[in-house]
């Protein structure tokens, strides 16, 4: 009920009586005011004028289940099905996994205001501090073949680049095959994990870390991770983010399922993939040789020119690094 009051007082900008509420909602006047009375202790403010009713003139930076579906409603998304909120949580991948298996539905959301294990790709930790990132978990369970999962990983790509975009203006790019990248720093990192047997998805979850009102970085990242903060000098509302985001990932994942492969996203990704044309550096393993990005195919595999002949890399078999560092 909270969060269908805060998007009936999101969706007006002109003050909203007390009994448009009750007869919208079909609940009493005393739960409606104690209600909002409760969203005013967490910072929202909401002024009350008699015989005028209730109007809201700014919502704080906050994480709740009510903040996040109330702004997913107001982006126009209907693809998070269920939210589980967490103030602390070791790693929502993790908590994501262990949910799935016991069951949670395609859709949910899963999203922690601070992470003490955040998990990053090839076993390496993601910095997640108390009140400034994005920390968040999609539970899927496409009907696709487990090879197929790590497009998802590409087509998360896009969405958090054009949900940023939306929201900052910043004009970020992704570096293949998972990360979102501005000034040459990450921005936001992507780790989809999946339960499969040899021909058949169980599930899939796919976890997104921005990094967004953060004001510095432990000294052994500093060099290569920022903030949107950092990059704009603005603060955002996280919850802003996430409904863009995950707005964008229905559309997308809409358009994969339709050929179950990058098909039809392909060019949209490499319009927006900062390797392009660059040197890299293709590390397998203890081996590495230097190439040219050119562009991804439709099966998300990045084709590097080396010696005159293309070659495809695959991202869950190489890590690709520009020449000169992480870009
Ligand atoms: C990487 O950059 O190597 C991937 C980072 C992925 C971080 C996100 S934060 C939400 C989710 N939970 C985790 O433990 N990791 C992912």
């Amino acid at each position: 009920m909270k969060s269908e009051i805060l998007s009936l007082l999101k969706n007006t900008s002109d003050y909203l009586s007390g009994q448009k509420i009750c007869d919208t909602l079909g609940v009493s006047r005393t739960a409606v005011w104690k209600i909002i009375k409760q969203l005013k202790e967490e910072g929202y403010v909401i002024d009350s004028v008699n015989n005028k009713g209730y109007r809201l003139l700014s919502c704080p930076d906050i994480l709740s289940k009510e903040e996040i579906f109330s702004s997913l409603e107001l982006a126009g998304t209907s693809f998070v099905r269920k939210i589980i909120y967490l103030n602390e949580v070791d790693s929502t991948n993790t908590r994501a996994k262990l949910e799935a298996e016991n069951g949670a539905c395609d859709g949910t959301l899963i999203v922690a205001d601070e992470q003490t294990k955040g998990k990053g790709r090839r076993g390496r930790s993601f910095s997640s501090p108390k009140g400034v990132g994005i920390f968040m978990t999609l539970i899927l369970k496409p009907e696709i073949l487990p090879q197929k999962a790590s497009m998802l990983t590409l087509i998360a790509g896009l969405a958090v680049c054009n949900g940023i975009r939306q929201v900052t203006d910043l004009d970020v790019k992704i570096k293949w095959p998972n990360d979102i990248v501005y000034n040459g720093k990450k921005i936001c990192g992507i780790l989809t994990e999946m339960s499969a047997e040899m021909d058949y998805v169980n599930h899939i979850v796919v976890g997104i870390g921005i990094n967004v009102n953060h004001s510095d970085f432990p000294e052994e990242i500093k060099d290569v991770a920022t903030s949107l903060y950092l990059e704009t000098g603005r603060t955002f509302r996280r919850s802003d983010l996430i409904a863009a985001v995950i707005k964008e990932w229905e559309a997308y994942y809409e358009i994969f399922l339709k050929t179950k492969d990058l098909s039809l996203l392909k060019d949209d990704y490499n319009s927006r993939m900062i390797n392009t044309n660059k040197k890299v550096l293709v590390i397998r393993g203890d081996d590495s040789y230097e190439a040219v990005a050119r562009t991804i195919d439709a099966d998300g595999e990045l084709l590097v020119e080396k010696d005159g002949t293309l070659v495809k890399v695959m991202s869950g078999e190489v890590s690709v690094r520009g020449v000169y560092g992480y870009v």
